[in-house]
């Protein structure tokens, strides 16, 4: 009897045993598979966040592509924003000859003469500083490089070649000749004019008068006592006639 108790509670024991050995197998099947969903999870929002990225990425991307393709090249935007100047059309005499031309309004009446082949209009500075381009407008004398050719519309104009010519030269020109009062000549066309519109307003200065007279016409030879000289002369000439 006692071998039999003995027995079933040997058998029972096991059975507990095994039962417990089922329980705790079981208990870590569950932590196993708990930990491969978690690790799961892990990986699909990893996966999901490097998409992400990339998406963030490819729109950036396609996005500088579009504004690049948007922007246009420097020498585009250039021809694209030049629009050509209107020409206005201007008209003039120029020694007495009509001349009929057309330019923008922001062409000088200096570049606009050379233009026209009137080059002994000299261009020395372009600022109203040299006298070099001197002219008689309207028997004013102005510098041509201070005006808009579109100014001068309407106007007479003389220069040098207007006041003498080869043939018959004109006494400031013969005594600027005679006294040496050229020198390389840059100067001399402007400073010829100057001394006309001088003469022409005070037939008899005095030298310092005459000195303010061409004040406004540089010499870079520096020969200005010939060319002071050459302008009395000249008067002295003109009042004995
Ligand atoms: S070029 Fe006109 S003043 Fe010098
Ligand atoms: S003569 Fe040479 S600049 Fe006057």
């Amino acid at each position: 009897m006692a071998a039999a108790t003995r027995k079933k509670a040997k058998s029972k024991k096991k059975a507990a045993t095994k039962k417990k050995a089922v329980r705790k197998s079981a208990a870590k099947k569950k932590t196993a598979k708990k930990k491969t969903v978690k690790k799961a999870v892990k990986k699909k929002t990893a996966k999901k966040k490097v998409a992400k990225k990339k998406v963030v990425k490819k729109k950036a991307a396609k996005k500088k592509s579009a504004s690049k393709s948007k922007r246009k090249s420097p020498s585009a935007r250039k021809s694209a924003a030049y629009s050509p100047p209107n020409k206005h059309s201007i008209s003039f005499t120029v020694n007495g000859a009509l001349v009929e031309t057309e330019a923008p309004a922001h062409t000088s009446l200096l570049y606009l003469l050379r233009d026209l082949g009137f080059t002994e209009v000299k261009n020395g500075c372009e600022a109203g500083d040299c006298g070099a381009c001197t002219i008689m407008l309207d028997d004013v004398a102005v510098n041509a490089c201070c005006m808009l050719g579109v100014q001068a519309n309407g106007s007479k104009i003389e220069t040098v070649k207007g006041i003498g010519t080869v043939d018959n030269l004109h006494p400031i020109q013969e005594k600027f000749i005679e006294l040496g009062g050229i020198q390389c000549g840059f100067c001399t066309p402007g400073m010829i004019v100057a001394a006309k519109a001088l003469l022409d307003d005070n037939p008899t200065p005095t030298r310092e008068e005459v000195k303010v007279g061409i004040s406004g016409n540089l010499c870079r030879c520096t020969g200005y006592v010939k060319i002071i000289d050459a302008i009395e002369a000249a008067a002295a000439d003109m009042a004995s006639k």
